[in-house]
């Protein structure tokens, strides 16, 4: 296996590692986010099998040692797992994440303190990089689920959202919603709540140019619009799940 470094944004960089036994013959990507600055911030740890592999892709950019921040969408292996093999590499590292995330899990499973990021908080990276939390739980699954919104390039990291097969570009301006679709079809990885449409919609509404997906190519279209999309068929997704027009026609 090999990780593969791209620039997706000015100093944002995507380190993308494709496993063939996913999902075959398509197989089925990780990838992990570094937002440059005199703070640097990682966004998704990888594996914690996999760290060797991230660390030496990492250090292709810039000397590990000095990783300020660790984020990631939610306490899963793919998102954290190498938590505290980033905490011993970097000495200077926190992980960063939301309230809940932090009182569920990182308190007690994180070798360092973790900062807890209320919704809307910004760490300033330096350097004119500014990265925002945001809350949302249950979005695509995870209670303690949150993304960061990088301002000066409008760059949204959003984790799970999009989750799709394949070995795709770095960056595209084609389908993503259609594969994301599929994928969801396949492995119904997200827990359809109420409130989820207007999670993303939300999401939308910070106006983000380019979206970087944690499975699968960053995107450089249409970003709200195509997040207002997947809002839309999540929205179509639950009513039929909860049979909304059975309850209408009854009511
Ligand atoms: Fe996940
Ligand atoms: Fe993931």
């Amino acid at each position: 296996m090999e990780t593969k470094v791209s620039e997706i944004a000015d100093g944002v960089y995507r380190f993308s590692t494709w496993v063939p036994d996913i999902a075959p013959p398509a197989g089925f990507v990780f990838n992990q986010f570094l937002v440059t600055g005199d703070e640097p911030l990682l966004f998704h740890t990888g594996l914690r099998r996999m760290f060797p592999l991230v660390r030496d892709a990492v250090a292709r950019v810039m000397p590990v040692e000095t990783l300020r921040w660790i984020s990631f969408g939610h306490y899963e292996a793919d998102e954290c797992g190498a938590m505290n093999e980033w905490l011993a590499a970097a000495p200077h590292a926190e992980v960063a994440h939301g309230q809940t995330a932090c009182d569920v899990s990182l308190n007690d499973m994180a070798d360092r303190p973790p900062r807890t990021l209320q919704d809307g908080e910004v760490i300033d990276l330096g350097a004119g990089r500014r990265v925002r939390y945001l809350d949302t739980p249950h979005v695509p699954h995870a209670w303690e689920a949150g993304l960061l919104f990088e301002e000066s390039t409008q760059t949204l990291l959003c984790g799970d959202l999009f989750t799709q097969l394949g070995d795709g570009p770095a960056l595209t301006e084609g389908d993503i919603l259609g594969p994301a679709l599929a994928g969801e079809d396949l492995f119904h990885a997200s827990a359809l709540n109420p409130t989820m449409g207007a999670t993303i919609r939300r999401l939308a509404d910070l106006e983000p140019r380019t979206l970087g997906l944690m499975h699968g190519p960053s995107f450089a279209g249409d970003c709200p619009g195509v997040l207002r999309e997947l809002a839309a068929d999540y929205d179509r997704r639950i009513a039929e799940a909860v049979g909304l027009e059975t309850l209408q026609r009854a009511a």
